[in-house]
């Protein structure tokens, strides 16, 4: 299967970071994950709150999930999931947390991924945040087929 080349999106401030959010929001759909890569402060919470506002279409207080390890919202025609892997151990652990089982059937948002290990699906979309400037850059890679064409599109449209 040949893969999509990676999208890179640059984000020039906090608000670019909610735009990417609500797009990503708009095109995903229960079975697709994201892993959040990138390290502290760059922006992995702040995109995955976003997200989660957009789909539920309001304001609801996202708390980041690194203390709870897993936050769940109930959107309409989707749960999500929005993971905090930063103090696991083991990847043991995700299938205590019933992550796998959540990759199957809901929207995932997970950072620091690299905890999954074997368990990180073999579809999801890669989202590496860094610096740049003032601002950060979002590289893009993986997901279904199609996906990284859905947000490129949808990026696009409203700049
Ligand atoms: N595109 C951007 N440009 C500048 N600052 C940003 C951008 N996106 C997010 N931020 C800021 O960077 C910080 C990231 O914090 P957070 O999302 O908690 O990071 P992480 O979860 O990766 O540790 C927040 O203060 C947020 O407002
Ligand atoms: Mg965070």
């Amino acid at each position: 299967m040949s893969s999509q080349p990676p999208l890179s999106l640059f984000l020039a401030d906090e608000s670019a970071s909610t735009r990417l959010g609500a797009v990503l929001a708009d095109v995903l759909q229960p079975g697709d994950a994201v892993l959040l890569r990138g390290g502290i402060g760059a922006g992995k919470t702040h995109l995955a709150r976003a997200f989660i506002q957009h789909r539920l279409g309001r304001m609801e207080d996202v708390p980041s999930p690194s203390f709870t390890l897993v936050q769940t919202y109930d959107a309409a025609g989707a749960e999500i999931w929005h993971a905090d892997l930063y103090r696991l151990s083991h990847p043991d652990e995700v299938m205590e947390l019933g992550l796998d089982a959540a990759f199957d059937s809901a929207i995932c948002l997970v950072e620091w991924p690299d905890r999954l290990g074997d368990l990180a699906p073999a579809t999801a979309l890669n989202i590496a945040l860094s610096p740049s400037g003032d601002g950060r850059l979002a590289a893009c890679s993986g997901g279904r087929p199609g996906l990284l064409a859905a947000i490129s599109a949808a990026w696009g449209q409203d700049d």
